[in-house]
């Protein structure tokens, strides 16, 4: 079958053996079946490009569920399935008046990654709501649970893209939201300017979900009409005396100190000063309003958008000296 709705970017693939599950049981069944050795597992498909047909069995995770598991004065653990589509998630959490994942609004995707790649947006990532995960081991077939420090989230980074890559599928995630004295995360310049231009001052959790959505809506494109996959590079952290000796030459420079030793520069700008921002080739682009992400206007191949991908790195590796590396995944 074709994965083309199967990932965002749109890329036109094929999977020789596909199978959706929608139960734990179900995937423990597909595990004990002899004759597949490599198995892929497929979420929302918003942070993976392909590059060719894939030859493994392809696991399409559907487990759906949204359960309230434990509920206090203040705090409320709710687990949700893999499978649940990762926006209508938060909006159901938000329509309880459950605090957390507003800044986390509108990223693609599905519950069941979120954990993988420690998604984050405007100053919150999931581990800052995370409790625990339920995963089932490849290779003997077992359930297993992965507690907040089990799972070593940093940037863009977990157990799950390290020690663990390839070993467990992630079954289900239990989040710890606030259904009071909500922690509220408006630091970051845009939403601030946002929630001042709509002259709201104590802002609800809705009204910073909105501002949000309406931030990415402004520069991030819609996979609906554009294939992406978000940032496709992550933000590069370089040494406090490289970064300098950048600022010196380029005053204007944006950064963000991650410790005294390190800053992070968005890649972003840098892939913008190398003039790739709006560039077309062919079916494959930058993205005219966020040079982070790369396009598939409709018929671009995996190997199209990989390739502009490696000529960005080299160009910004050449300007800059700074390696800049993929955040998705690919294939
Ligand atoms: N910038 C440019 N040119 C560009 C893009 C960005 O100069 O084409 C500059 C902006 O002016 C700004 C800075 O770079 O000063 C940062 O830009 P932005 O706020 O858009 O955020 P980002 O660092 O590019 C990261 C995440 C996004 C997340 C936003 C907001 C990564 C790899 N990306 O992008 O995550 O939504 O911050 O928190 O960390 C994703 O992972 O798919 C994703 C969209």
């Amino acid at each position: 079958i074709s994965l083309k709705k199967h990932n965002t970017f749109g890329i036109d693939v094929k999977a020789r053996h596909f199978t959706s599950v929608s139960a734990t049981e179900e995937l423990r069944d597909i595990l004990r079946q002899p004759g597949y050795p490599d198995k892929f597992i497929l979420g929302g498909g918003s942070n993976i490009l392909f590059t060719g047909d894939v030859e493994a069995l392809v696991i399409h995770m559907n487990i759906k569920g949204i359960t309230v598991t434990q509920e206090g004065e203040d705090h409320v653990f709710i687990r949700a399935g893999a499978g649940e589509n990762w926006h209508e998630f938060v909006l159901w959490t938000l329509e309880k008046g459950y605090g957390g994942l507003e800044n986390l609004s509108l990223i693609p995707g599905n519950v069941g990654t979120a954990p993988i790649q420690n998604i984050g947006a405007y100053g919150v990532e999931l581990k800052d709501v995370f409790s625990s995960c339920e995963a089932v081991e490849i290779a003997s077939g077992e359930t297993k649970s992965f507690h907040l420090q089990d799972c070593r989230f940093g940037y863009r980074n977990s157990i799950f893209k390290q020690e663990a890559k390839g070993k467990y599928i992630i079954t289900s995630v239990t989040f710890k939201l606030t259904k009071r004295k909500h922690h509220i995360h408006i630091d970051y310049g845009a939403i601030r300017s946002r929630l001042a231009e709509q002259g709201i001052e104590t802002p609800s959790i809705r009204d910073i979900s909105e501002a949000v959505i309406s931030i990415r809506r402004s520069k991030l494109p819609d996979p609906a009409e554009i294939g992406n996959s978000g940032s496709f590079f992550k933000n590069p952290v370089i040494p406090a005396e490289d970064f300098e000796k950048l600022k010196n030459r380029y005053p204007e420079i944006p950064h963000y100190p991650v410790s005294e030793k390190h800053v992070k520069v968005p890649a972003g700008w840098l892939i913008e000063q190398c003039g790739f921002k709006g560039r077309r080739f062919g079916d494959a682009g930058v993205h005219t309003k966020q040079a982070l992400v790369l396009v598939n206007y409709g018929n671009a191949t995996g190997k199209e958008i990989w390739k502009l991908a490696q000529d960005i790195r080299e160009t910004v590796s050449e300007k800059f000296g700074i390696s800049i590396h993929p955040e998705v995944n690919v294939l």
